[in-house]
């Protein structure tokens, strides 16, 4: 079959390398995709969030199945474009996506189907949301309702933190993702990603993850996309995961279809655990990037069977191979990142490192120029490991990492610390 993935960055990389090794897959395009996804697929610059340029790009390019990576053509309704059009494709509707789109929307239902997490308020102005703040105290956390590219939280460890967040936020500094904000309790712990397919009715869990969101090591300074990730995540112990399945999870699913708004994708609950109990932080409508990096290194090329059985309502019949191991993933990025930085540098090395199912190193933000690789973004690569202990792949990550020649990039080398 032929296959469009949407996007063009470490997580559609490390899709497009899964789905590529399935006998299934016959012409693969991503769009926009990369420096390095363009050495396994075909690339397309199309406005990937236009829903009509989308289904005509599948139109004239006989596409049979699309898969959706990242939030914002899910929340444009690019899945609702292609259902229109008879095309079958992986990711929620636009209504369904709210779940990522919108955090008040997220409260609301967890309200109404008593899944745990923060309590909180919303707020349509500066005033009442100030009041809150002074009458809860700190820390607590405010947050912008709309999707802000991980600019939309503060965690506010005092109470002037927190009203200049308020102040920030219904100031427009993050256009209409804040004109609600938010404000939740401060919650207390260790986070870890569930990830889990839905076909509007089944779901089937698959796989658990951890991200290290600070760009400095020990998990200080500020707050990134993401420095690293590695999977299976200790702290999600099998009780754990039964109990976000049967508290948060398969509830709020259940709401979704209440509402008439039934949920088809990859959810990706963040869950903050304590005293053996999980409870809600957020829901991401897509595979985490880089979590998805490390997920689809342990899962391969069954993903594109398990996209599909999703995408065509069979995922009651699927199940997941799992192999017994653990995968870690080291994000390289410019200096500067996550503040300013510098675009254009020569990445050296890259050739010279192995390619195979337990080494990769996935392109996140690179172009190609004179035949060369340059940085081309804040999160530029994406050096990914299997082993059959984390100690392992965090090895032999990290000796790949050792033999990419970019002075003008950086890494963590405590990717993995609390598990290690
Ligand atoms: P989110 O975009 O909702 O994932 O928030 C980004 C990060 O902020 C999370 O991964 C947490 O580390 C932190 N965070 C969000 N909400 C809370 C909360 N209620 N209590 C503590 N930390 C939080
Ligand atoms: N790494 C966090 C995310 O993708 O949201």
């Amino acid at each position: 079959m032929n296959i469009l993935i949407l996007g063009g960055g470490g997580r559609e990389h490390a899709l497009a390398w899964a789905i590529k090794q399935n006998p299934k897959c016959d012409r693969l395009i991503v769009a926009p995709g990369n420096a390095g996804i363009a050495a396994i697929a075909e690339v397309a610059d199309i406005d990937i969030l236009s829903g009509a340029t989308v289904v005509t790009f599948c139109e004239e390019n006989s596409i049979d199945f699309v898969v959706i990576g990242p939030e914002a053509p899910l929340a444009a309704g690019v899945a609702d474009a292609l259902a229109g059009a008879g095309i079958l494709a992986f990711g929620p509707s636009a209504a369904a996506a709210r779940l990522e789109a919108s955090k008040a929307f997220t409260k609301e239902v967890c309200d109404a189907c008593g899944a745990p997490t923060a309590t909180w308020a919303r707020f349509a102005e500066a005033a009442p949301a100030r009041a809150y703040v002074r009458a809860q105290g700190a820390p607590i956390v405010v947050k912008a309702d709309g999707l802000a590219a991980g600019k939309g939280v503060v965690v506010a460890m005092t109470e002037a933190e927190a009203v200049a967040a308020i102040d920030e936020m219904f100031g427009g500094a993050l256009g209409a993702a804040g004109a609600e904000v938010v404000i939740e309790e401060f919650m207390t712990g260790e986070e870890a990603s569930f990830f889990v397919l839905c076909d509007g009715e089944a779901v089937l869990p698959i796989g658990t993850a951890q991200d290290h969101k600070r760009v400095g090591e020990g998990d200080s300074g500020p707050n990134t996309g993401g420095m690293g990730a590695y999977s299976p995540a200790p702290v999600l112990t099998d009780a754990i995961a039964a109990q976000a399945l049967g508290e948060i999870i398969r509830p709020c699913l259940a709401e979704m279809v209440r509402r008439g708004t039934p949920y088809r994708g990859v959810l990706f609950a963040g869950l903050m655990i304590e005293n053996d109990q999980a409870r809600l932080v957020e829901f991401n409508c897509r595979f985490g990037d880089p979590e998805a990096q490390v997920l689809m290194l342990r899962l391969g090329a069954q993903v594109l069977d398990l996209l599909l059985a999703t995408a065509e309502g069979r995922l009651a019949e699927a199940a997941v191979n799992w192999a017994d191991d653990h995968a870690l993933c080291v994000v390289m990025a410019a200096r500067g990142y996550p503040g300013s930085y510098g675009k254009g540098s020569v990445i050296g090395g890259l050739e010279a490192l192995p390619q195979s199912s337990r080494e990769m190193v996935f392109h996140a933000g690179t172009a190609s120029r004179d035949g060369k690789i340059v940085a081309n973004g804040g999160r530029v690569l994406n050096v990914s490991a299997r082993g059959a202990t984390l100690a392992e792949a965090h090895a032999r990550a990290y000796a790949m990492v050792d033999r990419i020649a970019w002075p003008e990039g950086f890494c963590r080398r405590d990717i993995g610390w609390r598990a290690l």
